[in-house]
Order: structure tokens, then C-alpha cells, then sequence
């Protein structure tokens, strides 16, 4: 039985929303409380026991190898100053059993081409992606609960909750037929529609785990909505092959692509901070009239 050993991180978006901070770095990189969001995301991908992390890179493609490399004198200098702690947080950003592999997307052509990007890599097993952008919090972590689901189904599985009706146009859209309680076998799945042309209020949130047949369908796709390559077009056509399902996680996520969502996890995952929350707390309490 073919195991989820590889992930996607399409990391080569423009980051237009977050602009001035991502020109020259991506929006990845961004750091909600002392971690930037790739690391979270990486950390999801380890506990669902994935071991090959692919990063697809755009232009700024440097600061996300670079987190992810070993940083020789700066571990020389912690160690050299007794500050152990410290040095334990460095070494663990890539544990000795992680493989990490850079994939250039010379052009942000779309969610689909970047995954596409990775086909070289992927091969022919079937991967998760996860879009560093949407930070998941969840027990177990949500991307542990979907590699649950594929080992039972077999199957496509794409992460979903329930959206605001006037918020489907930030969404790819999902319909079909309940399993259970957190399960849909798919039967449409649309791009950001419009209020009224949505079937249903169940959006994607940015994780997937995909069977290698999407590069085809991706590969063989027109431009979709703002005439980008899109994920969700090639799972639409996957759809007419194979079964897809959607599965309404248990978790918390945070939207950190638009600013509201950032500060949001910013200051909720501070209040969680072993060293942080309790002051931090103390300070939120004098803010409020
Ligand atoms: P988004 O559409 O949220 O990211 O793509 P963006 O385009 O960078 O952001 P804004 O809207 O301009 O602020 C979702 C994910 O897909 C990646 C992004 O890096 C992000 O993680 N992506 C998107 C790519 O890797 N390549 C692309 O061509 C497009």
C-alpha cells in the first residue's frame, strides 16, 4: 500500500496582498510569533509522517532554502556561548530524517502550474500540497487526520469548512454526496464563483492530498479564473476519472495570505505561548475600553 511520503509547497506566489513586506521575500516567510509560516506548515507535513519536503520557488527563492539549510555560524557561535536552548531550536528545523528538494517555477503562472512544477519529483505516488498561507491548528494536526482518511478511501481527499455565503469568491467551491459526518464524495468542485453561482458554502482550504493522475489533467488545462493555471481546475477533471473526496476537518484556520487573518494568528497563537501568553494576556486586558 502506497504510503503519503511527499509534500508540495507552492511557495511562488507574488504575495501582492502583503506587499510592501513580500518584495523581496516571500509571504511564506512571514513569522506568526517567532516561527514564519513555512516552518508551520513543514512541521504539519513531519507529523503526518511525510519525510520529503518539495518546495516550489518563484523569485526570492533564497530565504526558504535558507531557513531550511544549516546555518554553520550561527550554530558555532550558540554553541560557543553556551546558549543550548537556542541552538536545540535551530538544529530542529530540519530533522536529520527530512529531505528537503527545491523546484523553480520560473513564471507564477497559477496554484496548478506550480504543483505541475513538481511532477518531476512526484512522479507517479500520490502527494499532499499545502499552502503555507493558510496555517492550520488542529489535534491532530489536520494533515495527519487527511493521511487517515486516504489510508482508509484510497482516494483524493481535499480539506474543507464551511464559508461565509458572501465569501465563496475567495474559494474553490465544493458539492457531492455525504459519507459522513465529515465526508463528501465530490461530485463538482468550481473555482471562486460568485454568491449565487456557488453549489454550495463549503470551501477548500490549502490542504490536498492528490493522486499523481492531476499533473495529467493540470498539464492538459486551459487558464482558469484570472487567467492563472488552476489546482482546481485539473481536480474538476480529475473528478470525471477517479473519486474525490471532501473532508470537513476538526481544526482552527488561519487565513494568513490576507492581513486580518496574519494579526489574528499572531495574536492567538501568542496567547498560547508558553513563555508569552500569560503577559501577553495582561497586556491585551489594558487595550480593552
Ligand atoms: P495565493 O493566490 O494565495 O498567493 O496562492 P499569491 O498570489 O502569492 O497572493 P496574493 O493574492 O498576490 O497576495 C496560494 C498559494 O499558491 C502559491 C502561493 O505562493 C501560495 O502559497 N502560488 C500561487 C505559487 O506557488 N505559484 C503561483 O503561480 C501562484
Amino acid at each position: 500500500m502506497q504510503k503519503i511520503n511527499k509534500a508540495i509547497f507552492p511557495v511562488a506566489g507574488l504575495g501582492t496582498r502583503f506587499l510592501p513586506a513580500t518584495k523581496a521575500m516571500p509571504k511564506e516567510m512571514l513569522p506568526v510569533v517567532d516561527k514564519p509560516l513555512i516552518q508551520y506548515a513543514v512541521e504539519e507535513a513531519y507529523a503526518a509522517g511525510i519525510r520529503q519536503m518539495i518546495f516550489v520557488n518563484g523569485r526570492n527563492k533564497r530565504a526558504i532554502p535558507d531557513h531550511f539549510d544549516t546555518a554553520f555560524e550561527l550554530e558555532y557561535e550558540l554553541e560557543a556561548s553556551g546558549k543550548k536552548e537556542l541552538l536545540d531550536v535551530v538544529r530542529s528545523i530540519k530533522p536529520s530524517d527530512m529531505e528537503c528538494i527545491y523546484i523553480r517555477q520560473p513564471k507564477a503562472l497559477g496554484l496548478g502550474h506550480a504543483v505541475l512544477c513538481a511532477q518531476c519529483v512526484v512522479v507517479n505516488e500520490p502527494f499532499a500540497v499545502l499552502l503555507a498561507d493558510d496555517l492550520m491548528v488542529g489535534k491532530p494536526p489536520v494533515l495527519k487526520q487527511m493521511v487517515e482518511q486516504f489510508n482508509e478511501w484510497r482516494a483524493s481527499i481535499l480539506a474543507v469548512q464551511e464559508v461565509p455565503p458572501e465569501h465563496t469568491k475567495r474559494y474553490g467551491i465544493v458539492a457531492g454526496t455525504k459519507v459522513n459526518d465529515r465526508l463528501m464524495d465530490l461530485t463538482h468542485i468550481v473555482e471562486k464563483p460568485a454568491p449565487e453561482d456557488a453549489p454550495s458554502n463549503l470551501g477548500v482550504a490549502g490542504r490536498y492530498i492528490l493522486t499523481p493522475g492531476v499533473f495529467h489533467e493540470i498539464a492538459n488545462l486551459p487558464r482558469g479564473v484570472g487567467g492563472e493555471i488552476q489546482l482546481t481546475d485539473g481536480i474538476a477533471n480529475l473528478l470525471r476519472r477517479e473519486k474525490v473526496f471532501a473532508y470537513r476537518y476538526d481544526g482552527q484556520r488561519y487565513d494568513c495570505g490576507s492581513k486580518e487573518g496574519f494579526l489574528q494568528a499572531n495574536v492567538e497563537l501568542a496567547l498560547e505561548h508558553p513563555q508569552l501568553g500569560e503577559s501577553f494576556r495582561a497586556y491585551l486586558k489594558t487595550l480593552v475600553l
